[in-house]
């Protein structure tokens, strides 16, 4: 008889997407992700941001659906379940409070475990169903919130060795895609626009081009966008120079890093990571990238469960039912 896996559910409501997954860990280690279901809120739109409240709202009044469509496509129940993670942070803190309760519940409802995931760990881990993440390697998370440069040398120790100064790279897509009249989200509609323009249209000078260290900034790309908007560059070709130099910013300090630090992997997560031009880059870049599959850039709940399942093979203990949603929550050594 063969013994059977253990079957972990995984919530995000860190922002303004419902994420709920399920992920099989077998008792060899390895994993696959079983259910990935995700509501993306549409209300935030009109505001051109995500309005906390309402977030909050329609996490409260979706995660019921999602969690039991998650359930049907992983064709189990909930009394199939052996383990709940949820993301306590970092995230807008009623939001995250929705998904974290929603799991807490759950488990001691059912009497399984439940461990309380951090945010950034599960973007990295997204990309564990596609290739086996044995340290050291480099991990770099781009997001609409987020652009992190993490050195993991050991199992669950994260270094952080680079950041934004200023705006994080999805944002950076999303203002240039708001400036040039493309829409929101923008990332999706740079991506899409690009295809048809001139990428050496418009002449951007790389960011941070003199430092030494494994900084990233973008909000001078953002400006030199909207002059030459001004001026006249069309959207396409607009699309497609920003998004190349965002593309190669990202990849040179990537690269610096991998030198100096002897690194020859890195994994390569968050909604921004959904971007071909730079999955074709970074695949070509001399470093062996590894990316999550599809569904799993940008924020879902099957990643939730796959950092949950990294940290319960490693031994280690995740956060459990006495951690608190947290706002500001710096992924260091977990
Ligand atoms: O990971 P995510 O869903 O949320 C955060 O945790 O922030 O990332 C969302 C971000 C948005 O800024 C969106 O514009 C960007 O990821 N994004 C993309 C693409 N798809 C999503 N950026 C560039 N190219 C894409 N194809
Ligand atoms: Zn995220």
């Amino acid at each position: 008889m063969t013994a059977s896996p253990q079957l972990i559910l995984g919530i995000d409501t860190s922002c303004d997407d419902t994420g709920v997954g399920v992920v099989a860990l077998q008792p060899d280690g390895s994993v696959q992700v079983r259910a990935n279901r995700i509501w993306s809120q549409t209300v935030h739109a009109t505001y051109g941001g995500v309005m906390p409240e309402l977030a909050s709202r329609e996490h409260v009044e979706r995660i019921d659906a999602v969690m039991r469509d998650a359930l049907a496509e992983a064709g189990i129940g909930v009394s199939d379940l052996g383990a709940v993670a949820a993301t306590s942070g970092p995230g807008l803190v009623g939001a995250l409070l929705v998904g974290l309760m929603y799991g807490k519940g759950l488990a001691q409802g059912l009497d399984i475990p439940f461990y309380a995931a951090h945010h950034l760990e599960g973007h990295i881990f997204a990309a564990a169903g596609e290739a086996e993440l044995t340290p050291p390697y480099l991990a770099l998370v781009v997001s609409g919130g987020h652009t992190h440069l993490f050195d993991v040398a050991r199992e669950g120790e994260y270094r952080l060795i680079g950041a934004t100064r200023d705006d994080a790279a999805g944002e950076a897509f999303d203002k240039v895609a708001r400036l040039s009249g493309l829409g929101y989200p923008g990332g999706p509609a740079i991506s899409e626009a690009a295809r048809s323009g001139d990428p050496k249209a418009v002449k951007f000078k790389e960011p941070m081009l003199g430092q030494r260290g494994y900084e990233f900034s973008f909000s001078g790309l953002k400006t030199a966008a909207l002059l030459a908007h001004r001026a006249g560059a069309g959207g396409a070709d607009l699309a497609a120079s920003f998004q190349a130099v965002a593309i190669k910013h990202l990849l040179r300090v990537t690269r610096r890093a991998a030198a100096d630090l002897g690194r020859s992997t890195v994994v390569v997560s968050g909604g921004v990571a959904a971007n071909t031009a730079l999955r074709g880059a970074f695949a070509h870049s001399g470093l062996r990238a590894i990316f999550p599959g599809q569904g799993l850039n940008t924020d879902n709940g099957a990643m939730i469960a796959l950092a949950a399942a990294a940290a319960i093979r490693a031994g280690r203990q995740p956060g459990g039912l006495d951690d608190g949603a947290t706002a500001y929550a710096p992924l260091a050594n977990v």
